[in-house]
């Protein structure tokens, strides 16, 4: 039980980008995570914000109504309604801002604007039997499709940026990669199927080279480019090994400056999250280099790396303990960063 006398129960958004999600929590229990997929977006190699936009339209209401039933609750039990302010595409922010505002207007409840990015990392705060929480302070390497930041999280409101890419997102570099490959979008993930049998040191990739904990993935994209414009033969004979080497450099790379951050700080509790964090390479290195360091690795189940609702709905629940809500004049946020 929290500090207030009865149970805290949280419906939440989410709707930044091409996944159109709504979450029940209670307290910091999910009791439910919808998610709608676009599928619109395969052919055209990317998002199409016009069409996300129209389809987070036609997905929220359904979404919405099987998070309450599959939660078992009535509307009435709902203390609040939480959305994703930002950052994400525009289109696809109005959709949810504008549904959680007559949403608390007809049931007259209070509204909760939520950090998208702040939330990936509270994802880890969780409570179910898969998923160990960390404990304040750790660090967060976030890697989405968008995003790729070193988040120093002192607390659940108090957080601090202090390595991010100066260019391409992570996940950007995995689907630049296989769209060069011509593996359809979103390719991360295809990647990852492809790298499974194949040999991550038989190529090799310059790593970016950028001072501090920030990143760089776009020089990467332009010489994976030329190599496999000057060596079609590799491409062609060893597709597999291409696709584990491409993935090694990327997560070799990422946890580099994760490693060097827990080194800076002194922390030793170490998360990832984000969609790159399905990536079961860079999990399965997380795991290996915290052992070898004596260091504990917090990786998020499934469920909850790519952009989901059950992320809003933690991330709501301690901003509902914080009194921390919005009203009606809010607005959404495209590029909304961490303060
Ligand atoms: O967090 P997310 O769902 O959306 C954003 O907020 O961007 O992340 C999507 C990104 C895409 O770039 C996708 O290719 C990547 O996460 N991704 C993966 C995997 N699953 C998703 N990248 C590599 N391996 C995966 N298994
Ligand atoms: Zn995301």
């Amino acid at each position: 039980m929290n500090q207030y006398s009865k149970d805290i129960t949280i419906l939440a958004i989410e709707s930044s980008c091409d996944d159109t999600s709504a979450s029940i929590i209670r307290n910091k229990t999910v009791l439910s995570n919808e998610t709608a997929g676009q599928k619109i977006h395969e052919q055209y190699g990317g998002v199409v914000p016009e069409l996300a936009s129209r389809a987070h339209q036609q997905n929220i209401i359904p979404v919405v109504e099987s998070a309450i039933n599959n939660a078992g609750i009535s509307k009435s039990q709902i203390d609040a309604v939480a959305f994703t302010k930002g950052p994400g595409l525009m289109g696809s922010l109005l959709v949810g801002v504008s549904f959680a505002k007559s949403f608390a207007q007809s049931l007259a409840i209070p509204m909760i604007d939520v950090n998208h990015m702040k939330a990936h990392v509270l994802a880890h705060m969780i409570e179910s039997p898969d998923q160990k929480n960390p404990e304040f302070p750790f660090l967060c390497l976030t890697v989405s499709g968008g995003h790729t930041q070193i988040v120093l999280v002192k607390s659940p409101m108090k957080m601090e940026v202090i390595g991010s890419t100066i260019d391409d997102a992570a996940g950007e570099a995995f689907d630049k990669a296989a769209k060069i490959l011509g593996l359809p979008y979103p390719g991360g993930p295809l990647i990852d199927k492809h790298a499974k049998n194949g040999d991550p040191f038989m190529f090799e990739f310059p790593k970016p080279r950028v001072d501090g904990l920030n990143m760089s993935f776009s020089g990467l994209k332009t010489s994976f480019l030329y190599f496999t414009q000057n060596h079609p033969e590799a491409v062609d004979q060893n597709f597999d090994d291409v696709c584990a080497s491409i993935q090694h450099t990327i997560v070799s790379y990422t946890l580099g400056k994760l490693k060097k951050a827990a080194k800076k700080h002194g922390i030793t509790q170490l998360a990832i999250a984000g969609g790159v964090s399905a990536n079961s390479y860079i999990r399965t290195e997380l795991e290996k280099m915290c052992k070898k360091h004596g260091w504990d690795a917090f990786i998020p189940p499934f469920q909850y790396c790519t952009d989901n609702a059950g992320m809003i709905a933690i991330t709501a629940h301690y901003q509902y303990l914080a009194n921390d809500f919005c009203d009606l004049s809010i607005k959404a946020s495209p590029r909304l960063a961490i303060t």
